[in-house]
């Protein structure tokens, strides 16, 4: 059972509302405000509600009600005012500091019952959520802490530093090829076929979370073994059929191995995302060893990469409202630059069918 406390100094208004909620409740009475306050104490973590009087010895109502802001206590504890004909300015007076709702005389049973349950539940759940958000805010420190520490060993460890030398190699091999093929292209055809490459070495941090959300062991053989997008890069092309150009020069080269192809164009995610990836095992040629690193390459037009970067900033965005209606304009974005994609490269073969 819960517990409510009453603090009234009229004797027979404390034992009607004592007899009412003794069934529901275990209650304790004060018959004024001091006292109220001292039981208060005694107890902050198990009242489930207070019912108060304005108009008591020692201290009066407002007093308590100032003594348990100071306190803290409002958050958690529902004050209900007990309440003879106050006028509305002291109504609203009370429910600017704080109070949850009114039990006015004559009391009857049936309100008096309700407005103290609904009350009791609103803070019950309230208190709830709280502990709950707080228990959550703590475990998220405790993980923020244990990511820290743990890249730090990584950070600090000669063969993570070594694994991550090989993967950067690993970008400059793929990234090199590919402007090799650029030069050839632009000989023979007058044109690029992409417009940049953006490469990016996977963070510690970034490496220790997915080992984690994907139950992987924390060790350098883990991380060559499972992760595929240590060594990362991004080409950005003008025009989708470069891309399938780009790719295809680069898989059919004799050492390089295709492991994964995964054609968001072809077959887009459902939230409108588009673009090729591809995961390779490419050669790196150390001082005494030739080794296989795994690399993803992700294939985009300007346009694909235009709405990519623009979703990826809104996805973290925290407390999003309408997200259903976000996520739906997003989409239609998406759809629209792959209608953009295929007109510019449309307009592209006309001119150069018009310069043949
Ligand atoms: P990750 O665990 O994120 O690597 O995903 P995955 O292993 O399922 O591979 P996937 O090919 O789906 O995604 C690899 C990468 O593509 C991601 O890390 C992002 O860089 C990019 N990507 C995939 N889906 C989306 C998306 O919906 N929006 C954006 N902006 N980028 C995406
Ligand atoms: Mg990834």
């Amino acid at each position: 059972m819960q517990r409510i406390l009453i603090a009234e100094d009229a004797e027979l208004n404390r034992e009607l509302l004592q007899n009412m909620l003794a069934d529901e409740y275990l209650v304790d009475t004060a018959a004024d405000g001091a006292l109220a306050l001292e039981m208060l104490r005694a107890h902050p973590e198990e009242t489930a509600a207070l019912l108060l009087d304005l108009q008591m010895p020692k201290a009066d109502g407002f007093t308590v009600l100032a003594k348990m802001r100071e306190m803290g206590w409002m958050e958690r504890i529902p004050v209900l005012i007990i309440s003879g004909e106050h006028s509305v300015e002291i109504e609203n007076q009370c429910f600017e500091l704080g109070v949850s709702d009114f039990i006015h005389k004559p009391f009857v049973n049936s309100i008096v019952k309700n407005r103290v349950r609904n009350a009791v539940t609103l803070f019950t759940c309230k208190n709830q959520l709280e502990q709950k958000v707080a228990l959550q805010e703590k475990t998220l420190k405790e993980k923020d802490q244990i990511i820290r520490i743990q890249t730090e060993k990584l950070r600090e460890a000669k063969p993570f530093n070594i694994l991550m030398m090989e993967f950067q190699a690993a970008i400059m091999e793929v990234e090199t090829r590919l402007k090799v093929l650029n030069a050839q292209f632009s000989q023979q055809f007058n044109r690029n076929p992409f417009e940049s490459i953006k490469s990016r070495l996977k963070t510690p941090e970034s490496i220790y979370e997915k080992l984690e959300r994907k139950g992987y062991p924390v060790t350098v053989e883990s991380i060559r073994e499972n992760l595929t997008d240590v060594a990362g890069l991004r080409v950005i092309c003008s025009f989708p059929d470069d891309i399938y150009r780009l790719a295809e020069y680069l898989i059919k080269q004799d050492d390089i191995i295709l492991l994964n192809e995964k054609d968001y164009i072809r077959s887009p995610k459902p939230n409108g995302y588009r673009s090729l990836h591809l995961i390779l095992n490419v050669p790196i040629f150390l001082s005494d060893e030739k080794k296989y690193m795994k690399a993803e390459v992700q294939f985009r037009t300007i346009a694909m990469d235009f709405w990519a970067s623009v979703e990826h900033k809104l996805k973290y965005k925290k407390d999003m409202e309408n997200a259903d209606e976000i996520a739906r304009r997003l989409k239609d974005c998406a759809d629209s630059i792959e209608e953009l994609d295929y007109r510019m490269q449309s307009i592209r073969n006309q001119i150069d069918r018009s310069l043949h």
